[in-house]
């Protein structure tokens, strides 16, 4: 059955360029972007704040259901290159969980299935009253499963890892190309396999391969996906 509101279902591996598309297309199609992984990031971040070992699930768990998590497009006061405005108990913490530190937690706290279906409830919930666009891991089968456009963006490792070279350097992080390949590898490797809900390509997901297209062009060919399917 479809569901009311429109849904983007976006899945794929790191740096494939998910969250700048997703950002642009919902500008574009004027509807929510949700950045699911900022909300596996904001599970890592209170761990770490609440000196809570990522093994300690019980009271992961209990810190997640008592915190309170709002996200929405960044308002022309907060535009300050962020994709997406992440509230944690009504503090912005939109940066503070872009760290390495918090996104090396975040690979690990994916992986608690109890976690997972906090938060993949908390996303069904927000994509029930508007038309959304949204990304992460696990939209295109198990949060949105019913999505009427499914796509998984994806790019040559070479491509990917040199992209994430770039993003870091501009942010300041003299790290060498090598370190982020492997650990970009390293990513992928722990999202594919992991057991709990692990990144895949569903049968009916068109695959996008960014690689050799820009930004906009991307965003182009999705954006006009999307007007046809609305309009049908
Ligand atoms: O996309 P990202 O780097 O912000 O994601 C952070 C981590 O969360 C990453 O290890 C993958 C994981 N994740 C997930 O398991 N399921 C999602 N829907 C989104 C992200």
């Amino acid at each position: 059955m479809n569901p009311e509101h429109f849904q983007i279902a976006i899945d794929g591996p790191v740096a494939a360029g998910k969250g700048t598309v997703s950002r642009l297309v919902a500008e574009r199609l004027n509807f929510l972007y949700v950045d699911t992984g900022a909300m596996y990031r904001v599970t890592a971040y209170l761990s770490l704040q609440h000196n809570i070992p990522f093994t300690d699930i019980p009271a992961i768990v209990e810190l997640l259901k008592k915190t309170d998590i709002q996200m929405h497009n960044p308002s022309p006061e907060e535009a300050d290159g962020r994709l997406t405005t992440v509230l944690v108990n009504g503090e912005d913490v939109s940066w503070k969980i872009r760290t390495e530190a918090v996104g090396n937690g975040a690979a690990k706290v994916a992986q608690i299935k109890e976690v997972r279906e906090i938060l993949v409830e908390k996303q069904q919930v927000i994509a029930s009253s508007q038309n959304v666009v949204m990304e992460g891991r696990d939209i295109t089968y198990r949060v949105l499963p019913n999505a009427q456009l499914k796509i998984y963006l994806t790019g040559k490792d070479f491509v990917r890892a040199n992209r994430r070279h770039l993003q870091l350097q501009s942010r300041g992080n003299d790290v060498n190309f090598e370190e982020v390949y492997l650990d970009l590898k390293e990513r992928d490797n722990l999202d594919m396999t992991r057991e709990a809900d692990p990144l895949k390509i569903v049968s009916d997901a068109w695959v996008l391969d960014t690689s050799d297209f820009t930004i906009n062009q991307v965003v182009d060919m999705i954006v006009s996906k999307a007007k046809v399917m609305m309009s049908a």
